[in-house]
């Protein structure tokens, strides 16, 4: 697998989990990867894309992941799901925020449990001189990843896996605007810049 700009964000991810954290959602889950992550430290995890092919292999690659809670996947538009209000200790949305009105972070608010977190990787577009700025000092660091994957692939192959197809599409709307729509929704929440194209969101809903 070449090197993933998603996956390396995982750790980063996890860090944001609230003590105590029982229930998740990933929203744009793709294969799985961060939902069986979560899964893994027992934590009961709801998965929805609207991606069948992508789902498929979510649930092939689960049934053969040891340990953990199941992982239930559904397929879904989560920018039109029903979702049970005060629920989640923590929802995820790894590069798939910008698939859907930026407004479904309310529907995801709604849906913390007091406590809860949503942490939100996301991708933005390059407008500003600040965004070639932080893409010119992402690009040596991402060659460099990508070697070091290549090489350590090279030597362990894993057989890596066609890609699925997924209503993926690039970003659109600017870090600057994102910035002003999210203090509007998630007031108090932070947003910081990650070096290979992403931002970081965390909103934490207060305790009641
Ligand atoms: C770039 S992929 C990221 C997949 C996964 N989160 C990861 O980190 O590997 C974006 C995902 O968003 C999903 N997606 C697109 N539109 C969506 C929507 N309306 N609701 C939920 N997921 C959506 C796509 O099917 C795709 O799996």
């Amino acid at each position: 697998m070449p090197f993933d700009h998603n996956d390396h964000y995982h750790r980063l991810l996890l860090r944001q989990l609230p003590p105590g954290c029982r229930t998740a959602l990933d929203v744009g889950c793709g294969t799985g990867r961060f939902a069986r992550r979560l899964a893994a430290r027992g934590i009961d995890v709801h998965a929805v894309d609207p991606s069948a092919e992508a789902l498929d292999r979510a649930r092939a690659a689960t049934a053969g992941t040891p340990g953990g809670p199941p992982v239930r996947y559904q397929q879904a538009d989560a920018a039109r799901l029903q979702l049970p209000p005060g629920h989640y200790d923590f929802i995820s949305c790894l590069a798939s925020l910008h698939h859907m009105p930026f407004e479904t972070v309310s529907t995801l608010r709604a849906s913390l449990a007091p406590g809860g977190v949503l942490a939100v990787l996301g991708c933005y577009p390059e407008r500003t001189t600040a965004d070639y700025a932080w893409s010119l000092a992402a690009v040596p660091a991402n060659a460099a990843a990508r070697l070091a994957v290549g090489a350590a692939e090279a030597l362990r192959p894993s057989g890596a896996a066609d890609p699925v197809r997924a209503p993926t599409a690039p970003p659109t709307v600017p870090l600057s605007r994102i910035r002003r729509q999210a203090a509007e929704l998630l007031p108090g929440c932070r947003i910081r810049r990650l070096l290979f194209w992403r931002y970081l969101l965390v909103f934490r809903r207060p305790d009641d």
